[in-house]
């Protein structure tokens, strides 16, 4: 179930993205409680005509405005895309030096889409890891030394999926100094960096180095993933590559996409105010829950979702158990075999709602150590 890295591929090659391959149809099902999302759940509010929703182009504006001046940066250092899972492939043939290897360096564990997309665009991918040692998930830094000298691109997902947890700032700012060494450049997945705004996590790649580049979009912390907005940003050699790389591939940006975007993009920290506030509402219910079943467990310092262990493989459980009770939860071995006994759970949705789910998910482990015993 873990994503699967490799050479290059084409046709009966491609692999699926196992993670979603499971994960669709188990979303599908409709289940009563869904603790399963990673995106928050934010209830915008925006009326538009068809004329606006289909006219963007003709409207004179530009979405990469509205980026730039949220982030304080030039124009030509942002690129548009259709969310972070587009802006990843563009970015990574952006920063791939063209006189160098076309091999990507992916960090594990890993969403699938950041560590096996780059194998269709003619890329190999090998892995390098950040994991627990012990509590503390550190980048495991004998192994990047050991890639580096094969790879074009080092690509990362600062706010790790499923941990949530943040890379140290020790650990980035070495990965950027090695990474400059070697002439290597940084595709750094920040789709969920924006709910650490205004604390000290908050660091994204691109304002460390200009060997770096960050991908992120209204998906995740914005809450508006069926959108397909996002950009990337970084210094303007990458980011010009990028744009001819979006517009040999995409041609333009949808104009629906793009029109709703606007509509929302001026009243973005409405939503990261509300991540704060669905924590300090939700999290605590969660961490009652799992010490009543002896999961000590340290959740990340921001953000809506985290993974701890269940000390069994969680796959099977949500089979065995999960399903029966109506939850849906997702197991870690999607990210990485070593994190399947992991289940991520996440606590941004509807407050009521997610304190209907905590004693079905209580049940849940209570059958598993009852299971286990
Ligand atoms: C690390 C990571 N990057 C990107 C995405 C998807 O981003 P988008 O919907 O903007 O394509 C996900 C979704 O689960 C993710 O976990």
């Amino acid at each position: 179930m873990e994503p699967r890295l490799g050479g290059p591929v084409s046709g009966n090659q491609i692999p699926p993205v196992d993670y979603l391959s499971w994960y669709v149809p188990r979303l599908q099902e409709n289940r009563p409680h869904d603790l399963s999302q990673s995106g928050f759940a934010y209830d915008w509010d925006f009326e538009l005509s068809s004329k606006e929703l289909l006219g963007f182009w003709k409207s004179g504006d530009d979405p990469a405005k509205w980026v730039a001046e949220r982030h304080n940066v030039e124009l030509r250092q942002v690129c548009i895309a259709h969310g972070a899972c587009q802006a990843i492939s563009l970015a990574i043939l952006a920063a791939l030096p063209e006189d160098g290897p076309r091999v990507v360096g992916v960090e594990m564990p890993s969403f699938a889409v950041v560590s096996q997309s780059a194998r269709l665009i003619g890329c190999e991918v090998i892995p390098f890891s950040r994991g627990p040692n012990p509590g503390i998930w550190k980048l495991n830094r004998d192994e990047v030394m050991d890639i580096l000298p094969k790879v074009g691109v080092i690509a990362l997902t600062p706010v790790m999926n499923p941990t949530g947890e943040m890379i140290s700032e020790e650990d980035q700012d070495w990965l950027v100094d090695v990474t400059k060494k070697a002439g290597v450049n940084i595709v750094s997945d920040e789709v969920y960096l924006d709910a650490a705004k205004g604390t000290e996590f908050y660091r994204p790649m691109y304002l460390k180095s200009d060997n770096a580049v960050s991908v992120n979009s209204l998906t995740k912390t914005y809450g508006l993933g069926p959108l397909r907005f996002g950009w990337i940003l970084g210094a303007p050699k990458i980011i010009e590559n990028a744009k001819h790389a979006f517009q040999n591939m995409q041609g333009m940006a949808s104009s629906p996409s793009v029109s709703i975007a606007g509509a929302v993009f001026n009243n973005l920290d409405k939503a990261l105010d509300a991540i704060w506030v669905a924590r300090e509402n939700n999290l605590p219910k969660l961490l009652e829950v799992l010490k009543k079943h002896g999961i000590d467990w340290n959740p990340p310092p921001f953000g809506i979702f985290g993974a701890f262990s269940i000390d069994t493989d969680a796959v099977e459980a949500m089979h065995q158990y999960g399903k029966p009770l109506g939850l849906l939860a997702t197991p870690g071995g999607m990210f990485h075999a070593d994190l399947k006994n992991y289940l991520r759970v996440a606590w941004g949705g509807d407050s009521g709602e997610f304190t209907n789910a905590m004693p079905v998910l209580s049940q849940f482990l209570t059958s598993i150590q009852e299971g286990n015993a």
